[in-house]
């Protein structure tokens, strides 16, 4: 997630629960590629290389990556190999503008020959491929769209369970999966198929795949403020201490690997995490004004040592 599951907060998910699998945010291929050839400068050189760091503890990790290029896409998947991840995912569900507009995200759902083509380019580094998508674009269209994705030959499909148009703004439709387990079943049983959408507990999780059918399940905003929830704890179960003990560590992680950017990017995270108890949004307003890990730190050592 774009923002989000950034290197940082990947070694939370490490250290706390870790996931069966875990994607990296979006990285463009095209922004990969072009930064490269502009600058005449080894890949190693290459800043947008930062976005694809990641741990031991990681794996197995899957870099997502997007372009409706296939030669900036076979660039990117030979890259990603050479640096050991253990899968490629595509992006074909992102419904931000600027993605669209470059015929990625869930703008790929319009062009099915451009998806088949970037899984072929994706497949030719030799990893697994997977692919992230939606039911449809406008209106849900699973009976063409899935077999065209599936005739790419993907070792793995997941879908988020809303159309383009229903953005996040409607909840997500499990109905809907049992539908694309029985296409898949039909016609590409080798394909594994995850489902997504508003799932925010592991119980919940197991509940979907068995009553769908669904291979797996993928959990998005489930993690937000909660990086134990792939160890079966929910937000309710979290004390204060442990939550502000995530988010500084978090803080202090953020900083080391990514000191490239911007701190205010840990908003989304403290909105998160500093929920829920007395006095929350008074901390929340204290530590959206910290500038750096230390300061976050202090201010959150002060509110505990006032509410114990
Ligand atoms: C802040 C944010 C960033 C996201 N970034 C990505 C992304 O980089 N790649 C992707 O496939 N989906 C991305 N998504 C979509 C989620 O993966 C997921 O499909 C969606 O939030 C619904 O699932 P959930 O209810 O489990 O969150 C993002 C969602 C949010 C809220």
């Amino acid at each position: 997630m774009a923002d989000v599951t950034d290197s940082a907060f990947r070694a939370l998910l490490a250290t706390y629960g870790k996931p069966d699998v875990t994607w990296t945010e979006f990285v463009s291929a095209d922004g990969l590629y072009h930064t490269r050839e502009k600058a005449k400068m080894p890949d190693e050189e290459n800043p947008l290389m930062r976005d694809l760091a990641f741990t031991e503890g990681e794996r197995p990790i899957v870099a997502q990556l997007f372009s409706s290029d296939s030669k900036t896409m076979a660039y990117a998947a030979q890259l990603v190999a050479r640096l050991g991840f253990d899968g490629i995912d595509i992006n074909m569900g992102c419904p931000d503008r600027a993605i669209e507009r470059q015929g990625c995200g869930s703008a790929m759902i319009k062009t099915p020959k451009v998806a088949q083509e970037i899984v072929a380019s994706a497949k030719s580094a030799g990893l697994p491929v997977s692919v992230k998508t939606r039911v449809g674009y406008s209106k849900e269209s699973l009976d063409e769209w899935l077999p065209a994705l599936f005739a790419a030959g993907p070792d793995a499909v997941t879908l988020h369970l809303r159309t383009r148009k229903e953005m996040s703004l409607v909840p997500a439709n499990w109905g809907l999966m049992q539908k694309a387990v029985a296409l898949r079943d039909a016609l590409a049983p080798e394909v594994l198929l995850l489902g997504n959408g508003d799932v925010t507990n592991l119980d919940d999780a197991r509940a979907k795949a068995r009553a769908s059918g669904a291979d797996g399940v993928m959990i998005g905003r489930g993690m937000f403020g909660n990086p134990w929830v792939f160890a079966g704890r929910t937000r309710e179960d979290i004390s204060l201490g442990e939550k502000l003990a995530a988010l500084t560590k978090l803080a202090h992680a953020f900083e080391s690997l990514r000191p490239a950017k911007n701190f205010s990017i840990l908003k989304k995270h403290i909105k998160a995490f500093v929920t829920g108890f007395d006095g929350a949004a008074e901390l929340r307003a204290a530590l959206m004004a910290t500038e750096n890990a230390v300061q976050l730190e202090s201010k959150a050592q002060a509110f505990l040592a006032t509410s114990a």
